[in-house]
């Protein structure tokens, strides 16, 4: 925290419904006062910020840092990951707790805690993966909502055999979320197809990258999303998927939302950054980089199509699924696609990527960049305005974005730990030239400044009414009644 506080001087104030020329002062690690011409004490820091925007920080809805998957670690932990994460202007990640099979939600999410705590640099969440179900699973629930600031749940419609769950257990976990206030979240992808997709594949001697969407084409991940919607639906349960990486699932969630349903679509900045014409490329190794489930699609309009549904609101928010795995831990899977550990980068480039994928491109303005981006997380998970807002009383949590420079990406200048960048040579318009997390100045001139620690766990509570005031109208109106009869007095066959 900057001791005498900031005030940020001049420059336009975006939020997701407004853009307005302001002052900023910050003290605290608060946001004190928003307006023109402030009235600062002396010794306050102030910083120039004419001609550039001032953003809400970043947050990624969709992280792995520290995973342990697919037989090895992802390389970005919590302390580089979010370091990484700041450098990008994100100033806030969902991270995910991914108990095993038959172990407990709240000893996974207390080891998750004792590791994250003291090595994150920037404010972080947790959603939790649901993989197996049981009555103790669905008390531990209720225990995470009420008391441990959890109101989300992932469950796995893919990895046979490993997280995923069958319907009567979605049901069962959905109708849970419902009961105690908190989303779901679905992997949608039908694992049993994958299976036999996978099977199939290396039958016919493919055992390259490509064999891995080979495996599991669009209609995997469309089909699954729009059984999760009708499981959701069926026990009034709202649903957000999360990396929507397809024309056809992303367009099973903008159906459903123009029926009524209160569904959330996640697209990531490597789905609306990059396609998957990279697992046909010669090199094994530039291929296995973008391994990831599900997976990037060869279809070259998939990544315009996706910024055109979250430009219009049919998706929602932006994550990164960042689960970073380096070129030799990929070569797990050299002579088999099915043994590459599956993830990718995008932490640290989402907001680049997005403003120029985005708002360069003239699909969304920076309002829609901003909601995106920040806002629609902070309420689709209960901590608006604390987060996603610039105003009085918010989490100084600020980044300073200069729209007209531009910046090239690269595995060489990046700060996270792999070793490759699924972006890179990418030239992107919108660069943060300051990082404010918590009130202090972290990042400046291409410099990072922040300790591991520096960032805190963020508790979040159940029922957000920006998802639960239509769910819970409708429980109250939506009920079937019985039809009340006489009783049927005639003949009834004997058995
Ligand atoms: O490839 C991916 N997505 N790795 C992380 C695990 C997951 O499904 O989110
Ligand atoms: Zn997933
Ligand atoms: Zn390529
Ligand atoms: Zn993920």
């Amino acid at each position: 925290m900057e001791a005498s506080g900031i005030l940020i001087k001049g420059g336009k104030v975006v939020n997701e419904d407004c853009s307005v020329i302001s002052d900023i002062y910050i003290k605290n690690g608060k946001i004190v006062e928003v307006g023109r011409d402030l009235q600062i004490p002396a010794g306050v820091r102030v910083i120039d910020a004419t001609d550039k925007l001032v953003i809400p920080g970043g947050i990624d809805t969709h992280t792995h840092m520290e995973l342990e998957f697919m037989g090895t670690t992802t390389v970005d932990d919590f302390h580089i990951g979010t370091k990484a994460a700041l450098a990008g202007g994100t100033t806030m990640i969902l991270d995910f707790v991914i108990p095993q099979k038959g172990k407990s939600l709240l000893e996974a999410y207390h080891c998750l805690r004792r590791t994250a705590d003291p090595k994150v640099c920037c404010d972080y969440s947790v959603h939790v993966a649901v993989t197996w179900w049981s009555d103790e699973i669905k008390k531990e629930m209720e225990i995470l909502a009420k008391e441990k600031g959890v109101n989300s749940f992932k469950m796995f419609m893919a990895y046979k055999g490993m997280f995923m769950l069958q319907d009567s257990e979605l049901y069962a976990a959905f109708s849970q979320c419902k009961e105690i206030g908190a989303i779901a979240q679905v992997h949608a992808e039908n694992g049993d197809l994958i299976a036999e997709g996978a099977k199939k594949m290396l039958s016919m001697g493919i055992r390259g990258p490509e064999g891995h969407e080979l495996c599991r084409p669009e209609e995997v991940e469309a089909e699954a999303t729009q059984r999760a919607i009708t499981i959701a639906h069926a026990v009034n349960c709202p649903l957000y998927v999360v990396h929507v990486m397809s024309k056809s699932a992303a367009k099973v969630v903008s159906d459903a939302r123009r029926q009524g349903h209160v569904v959330f679509g996640e697209p990531i900045a490597a789905g609306l950054g990059t396609d998957g014409t990279h697992y046909w490329h010669k090199e094994w190794a530039h291929a296995a980089g973008f391994v990831m489930g599900p997976p990037l699609r060869p279809d070259p309009s998939t990544p315009g199509y996706l910024m055109d549904l979250l430009a219009n609101d049919d998706l929602s928010v932006t994550g990164t699924d960042n689960c970073t795995f380096s070129v030799c831990q990929k070569a797990l899977g050299k002579d088999d696609f099915t043994k590459i550990p599956n993830g990718v980068n995008g932490v640290e480039d989402r907001m680049s990527v997005i403003w120029e994928k985005g708002v360069q491109s003239g699909k969304m303005d920076e309002n829609r960049f901003v909601a995106v981006t920040s806002s629609n997380a902070a309420k689709i998970f209960n901590f608006y305005p604390q987060k996603g807002r610039i105003a009085k009383n918010s989490d100084a949590d600020v980044v300073i974005w200069d729209p007209k420079l531009t910046r090239k990406i690269s595995a060489k200048t990046h700060h996270q730990a792999v070793d490759y960048n699924i972006f890179e040579g990418m030239e992107c318009h919108g660069v943060p030239v300051i990082t404010i997390s918590r009130g202090k100045v972290v990042y400046e001139e291409g410099r990072l400044n922040v300790s591991p620690g520096h960032g805190r766990f963020i508790h979040r509570t159940p029922f957000s009414e920006f998802v639960y005031k239509r769910i819970k109208q409708r429980e109250q109106v939506g009920k079937p009644t019985a039809v009340i009869r006489k009783p049927y007095e005639g003949k009834v066959i004997s058995v």
